[in-house]
């Protein structure tokens, strides 16, 4: 039984538009079994032991936050997002360095991961928090492909040493705030936090994650996270 203090803040970037989905709303507002993504996305990281709040991103003209009238038990702040995902986080770090020290430990997720398990959480909080910092990811099964101008395979890259790349990414507050607004102000758009990271010299460490932790992207995704719900429901009891 984990027994640390929660002593990590999480922070999910939602003011994308999800333009992929081509749904009439933003995709973290799509229904997954009866209730919209985000809120499982929330209570998820809510219920974590090691989390004591939350800052949300939403954009600053987001109608549909308000008409869901979510009530959280711990902590949770609304800030307006950016143009980017990245410039979105920034401004979450923004507010939470106004009250928080430069180390304190932090969760990235996507709004639009409502999958993650609390196993993964607690293997992402429990590796050592260095100033690199640390991510879900998991190694590439399949044989990937270099398409060419016309579509087709030209070449296959070697998987060895392949990721790709889940949230939660785990960072300190203050690396990762440098980070970010270097990375922003050199014309960079990283499109996860260890991409900022890496470019600032840190090798953030890779933490093998679950398969689940899908990313709802494309309208098929929907049905698929449906049946792992139900297959986490099954195995969490
Ligand atoms: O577009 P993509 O799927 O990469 O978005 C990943 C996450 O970043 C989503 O949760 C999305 O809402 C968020 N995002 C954001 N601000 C933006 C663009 C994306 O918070 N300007």
């Amino acid at each position: 039984m984990p027994t640390s203090a929660a002593d990590h803040w999480a922070i999910v970037p939602a003011a994308g538009i999800g333009a992929r989905m081509g749904a009439e709303r933003p995709k973290q507002y799509l229904p997954l079994a009866g209730r919209p993504l985000l809120l499982h996305t929330l209570d998820r990281l809510l219920a974590a032991p090691r989390v004591a709040g939350l800052v949300l991103t939403l954009r600053a003209d987001d109608p549909h936050w308000p008409a869901l009238g979510f009530r959280a038990d711990k902590p949770l702040h609304v800030v307006s997002g950016g143009a980017c995902r990245a410039a979105s986080v920034l401004a979450a770090l923004d507010e939470l360095a106004r009250q928080l020290a430069a180390d304190t430990p932090l969760l990235v997720h996507d709004a639009v991961r409502p999958l993650l398990h609390a196993s993964d959480i607690e293997r992402l909080c429990g590796q050592p928090l260095d100033a690199h910092g640390c991510l879900l990811a998991m190694p590439l099964t399949d044989t990937i492909k270099r398409a060419d101008a016309g579509g087709r395979s030209e070449a296959t890259v070697p998987r060895d040493g392949l990721w790709a790349a889940q949230t939660p990414q785990r960072f300190q507050l203050g690396v990762l705030r440098t980070a970010l607004r270097d990375a922003l102000a050199a014309g960079s758009e990283p499109t996860d936090e260890a991409q900022a990271m890496e470019r600032a010299g840190w090798r953030p460490r890779l933490v093998p994650g679950r398969r689940d932790n899908l990313k709802i992207t494309v309208p098929q995704d929907l049905p698929l996270a449906e049946c792992l719900l139900a297959a986490q429901q099954c195995e969490d009891g």
